[in-house]
């Protein structure tokens, strides 16, 4: 008798903690998420137009741990700023800050290419690699007043358990040192950068924020119904996760603003599975007046 009260007990326990979990899964987060600084373009914080009814988050691009020579060579760890520091310096990032209580600024680490060759993550041991980043990234978060990171590496020299370990660690440490509030990863739907990325969820998704599913890498011409399969499928892969939504705003590729992204973020705002919504880059809209920036964050609010 008292054993079936207690596997009855246990059971709704169980059916409780399923339905909190379900609840946290299924609600719309007011995110809106842009990167900046990549192209050397000039564009600077004050020129995106920031809604003040949504949490907006600067992703500075890139941090990369590659020298700063004219042909740049890996470094194990050891961070540099390759973005538009001119532009976008510790001044403007308080300025910005102290402007808008609802911006914050994160560094996204890695990016596609460094120079004219492709950026690798390349560490001589997980140790060390660990060592160097946390030393180096401290030090630009602290100067910079930055408050979050994100992983966008996209090329390995590196197995799955290794990357999986080292960027783990990283962020483990610097929450831990209270140098950043939040982390998030950046992959895309290629089989190489899916084994890494996912072999990192596996581990230590419940370290990781957000995921800033790059949406528009997916073939040019990409339909609402195949875009909205897209988002279950990486849902189901990041599991637990919250996965953002994305356009890119130079070339046309994945569902464009154009052809529907926004019919399918109020499909998933109805269903109370928009997570947020992030852009690649801010470079690129500044040429466009950032309308669909505005749009994005109208449909957020
Ligand atoms: C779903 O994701 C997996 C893992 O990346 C991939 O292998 C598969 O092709 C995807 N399926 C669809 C329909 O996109």
């Amino acid at each position: 008798m008292e054993f079936h009260w207690l596997l009855f007990t246990f059971f709704i326990f169980q059916a409780l903690i399923i339905s909190q979990i379900s609840i946290l899964c299924t609600a719309n987060t007011k995110l809106f998420r842009e990167y900046i600084g990549a192209e050397f373009k000039d564009v600077k914080f004050s020129d995106v137009p920031i809604n003040p009814n949504v949490d907006f988050h600067f992703i500075l691009s890139f941090a990369i741990d590659y020298d700063t020579s004219t042909s740049p060579s890996p470094t194990n760890g050891k961070f540099n700023v390759f973005w538009d520091s001119t532009n976008l310096s510790p001044s403007h990032v308080s300025s910005i800050k102290s402007k808008h209580p609802n911006v914050k600024v994160a560094i996204s680490l890695g990016g596609y290419t460094v120079g004219s060759q492709f950026a690798y993550f390349k560490p001589s041991s997980v140790r060390s690699w660990v060592s160097n980043a946390v030393t180096s990234l401290t030090s630009i978060i602290k100067k910079y007043n930055l408050d979050g990171i994100d992983i966008d590496y996209e090329h390995f020299q590196a197995d799955p358990q290794t990357f999986s370990e080292s960027i783990g660690l990283l962020i483990k440490t610097l929450k831990r040192n209270k140098v950043i509030s939040f982390a998030s990863i950046a992959p895309y739907a290629d089989n190489e950068v899916q084994r890494q990325y996912l072999a990192l969820w596996n581990k230590y998704g419940d370290i990781i924020d957000y995921v800033n599913f790059q949406f528009y890498a997916y073939d040019k011409g990409t339909t609402i119904p195949q875009f909205l399969s897209y988002f279950n499928n990486q849902s189901s892969n990041y599991n637990g996760g919250k996965v953002l939504v994305s356009f890119q705003s130079d070339v046309r590729r994945g569902l464009t603003p154009e052809d529907g992204f926004f019919d399918a973020c109020n499909m998933l705002k109805s269903q109370q599975r928009l997570h947020g919504i992030f852009v690649w880059s801010a470079d690129d809209s500044k040429a466009d007046g950032f309308i669909y920036e505005k749009q994005s964050q109208e449909i957020l609010d």
